[in-house]
């Protein structure tokens, strides 16, 4: 897949960081935000949603991921995540639980891109390869 571009880095960092303020947390105060890039350029956006039963939580990644196929969105070219304590801006990078990485592999391909933001200026870019090595995906059961 081609590299992304500055511009796109940018866009996809600012949409994660502007997503938070979609999070639903009055459990732990932690919002966490996600933008997703399809390769045809759209950018949809998504919070951490809780539940007063813990487990039902959703975490933001996968709020945008599923946002995303039920819309018929089946291409993607990457996710930036933001995540940091109410009222607050980030003070440090929010990884994607494994949950979360379980659900990438699901619908991306090794080379899907992972923009891990602290704030507008500092990210860290990664491949789905790099979070989730030797990863379990469909081809093993078809
Ligand atoms: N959370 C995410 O949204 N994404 C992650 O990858 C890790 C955790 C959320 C879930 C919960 O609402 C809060 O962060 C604290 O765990």
């Amino acid at each position: 897949m081609k590299a992304l571009n500055e511009k796109e880095i940018k866009a996809l960092v600012m949409a994660s960081l502007d997503a938070r303020s979609l999070a639903y947390t009055p459990y732990s105060h932690y919002k966490v935000g996600a933008a997703l890039l399809t390769r045809e350029g759209r950018i949809l956006q998504g919070g951490n949603i809780e539940n007063a039963s813990y487990g039902a939580t959703n975490c933001a990644e996968r709020t945008v991921f599923f946002k995303a196929i039920s819309e018929g969105e089946r291409d993607f070219a990457a996710i930036a995540i933001a995540g940091g304590m109410e009222g607050e801006e980030p003070t440090d990078y929010a990884y994607p639980c494994g949950i979360c990485r379980q659900v990438i592999k699901e619908f991306c391909r090794d080379d899907f891109q992972i923009i891990v933001v602290k704030n507008a200026k500092e990210y860290q870019l990664y491949t789905l390869e790099d979070l989730l090595p030797h990863g379990f995906g469909g081809e093993s059961i078809r």
